[in-house]
């Protein structure tokens, strides 16, 4: 049997924020970083906790370590908040999840509502039970995974993504694609997610070039691309190219998109030796209006990357090759070990694996 399921109410567009005010007079905590609580964005948010007892959380840093998560969790506990705001990229939202999740255990009540409002797109975290944390004395990155992770409810107001730094919007513009790739091939793909897939793939890759150049228009279609690619990926599953990213950014700290836009290519090569996956990939390009086959898209996804002024090599986000070499087994195990192999459509073995990071390093 099959099932397709989702939980996460969703409100996109301008007036987006509306939905915050059914939280008037609640106690509810923000959970944001430094940047979004200084830049007079948050305030925004803020504006609509009408009547609100309202505790500021405004730590979290890219790809949020354990300990942190901990502490933040610790004052969740202490505050006891009926709701939860998470308020930013990724890294704000897994990290709210996971304050949430763990503050439940030290105290909290049993049922907090999360609403999750992203500021970039994105990693589509507002509606999947995923949240990415980071084991900094290991340098392990690992997704937790589980229902009770998935948002109440995700607030799409494309508004906050005007001053995303171009990088940013690539990176993250980049994980977007490869969130859609992954799952419309991932071993868990059924016709849901494949309309989920495919419109966020084709939406990402016609409005990424420019919403990098600053468009707000294709900026918006790609929180919806976003958040498409979340619900596809949350029931499908991911792949290879993500069980590298996280293997590869908790050791080396390269943003999470960058890393997924330099291995994707590889995996879809790879991945494409299975002739019935090999057709999967020509059906996106396909569907893009590219060659349309699994070398076509590897090819066009290269090509984008370079317009986007993101490397090629991990040697240019200043990482020796030597250690890449020297850690070969460490990261291989990492990426085999993680949430995301059991779902890429082709099983991979350490050398598989280490034979991508000699092409990658
Ligand atoms: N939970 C999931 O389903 C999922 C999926 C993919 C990735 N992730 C994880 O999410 C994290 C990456 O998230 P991300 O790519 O969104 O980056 P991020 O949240 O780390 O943010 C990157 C930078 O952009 C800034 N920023 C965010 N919004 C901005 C705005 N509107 N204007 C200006 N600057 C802004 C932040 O302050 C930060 O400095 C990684 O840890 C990754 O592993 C999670
Ligand atoms: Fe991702």
């Amino acid at each position: 049997m099959e099932q397709f399921q989702l939980k996460t109410a969703i409100s996109f567009g301008s007036d987006a924020l509306a939905a915050l005010e059914e939280l008037a007079g609640q106690r509810v905590m923000v959970i944001t970083d430094d940047f979004l609580a200084k830049s007079g964005l948050l305030d925004q948010v803020l504006a609509r906790l009408k009547g609100c007892t309202v505790e500021q959380y405004t730590d979290v840093v890219p790809d949020p370590p354990l300990v942190m998560v901990a502490q933040g969790a610790r004052k969740l506990a202490n505050f006891k908040p009926q709701a939860v705001v998470a308020f930013g990229g990724g890294s704000a939202m897994d990290c709210a999840k996971a304050m949430v999740e763990f503050g439940k255990k030290m105290g909290a009540p049993g049922e907090i509502k999360v609403y999750a409002v992203p500021t970039t797109a994105g990693t589509g975290s507002e509606v999947t039970s995923f949240a990415v944390l980071t084991d900094s004395e290991k340098g392990v990155k690992y997704p937790l995974v589980d229902d009770s992770l998935l948002p109440h409810q995700a607030v799409l107001d494309p508004g906050f993504l005007k001053g995303v730094p171009q990088a940013v919007t690539a990176d993250t513009g980049m994980d977007v694609l490869t969130h859609a790739a992954e799952a419309y091939v991932a071993a868990g793909a059924n016709v849901y997610t494949d309309a989920l897939g495919e419109k966020a793939f084709v939406l990402a890759w016609k409005n990424l070039p420019a919403a990098f150049g600053g468009n707000q228009q294709a900026k918006a279609q790609m929180l919806l691309a976003s958040n498409l690619a979340g619900m596809a990926f949350n029931a499908a599953g991911l792949g290879l190219s993500h069980s590298l990213a996280h293997a590869l950014g908790g050791r080396f700290h390269i943003p999470h998109g960058r890393l997924n836009a330099m291995l994707l290519p590889h995996v879809i090569r790879f991945n494409a030796a299975r002739r019935e996956v090999a057709e999967r990939y020509a059906a996106l390009a396909k569907a893009c209006g590219l060659t349309p086959t699994a070398r076509g898209l590897a090819f066009a996804v290269d090509r984008l990357r370079r317009k986007l002024g993101q490397p090629d090599r991990l040697s240019q986000c200043g990482v020796d090759p030597k250690e890449v070499k020297a850690r070969g087994d460490e990261l291989a195990a990492a990426a085999l070990a993680d949430l995301c192999a059991p779902s890429n459509p082709r099983d991979a073995t350490a050398q598989d694996i280490k034979a991508i990071l000699r092409e990658l390093a």
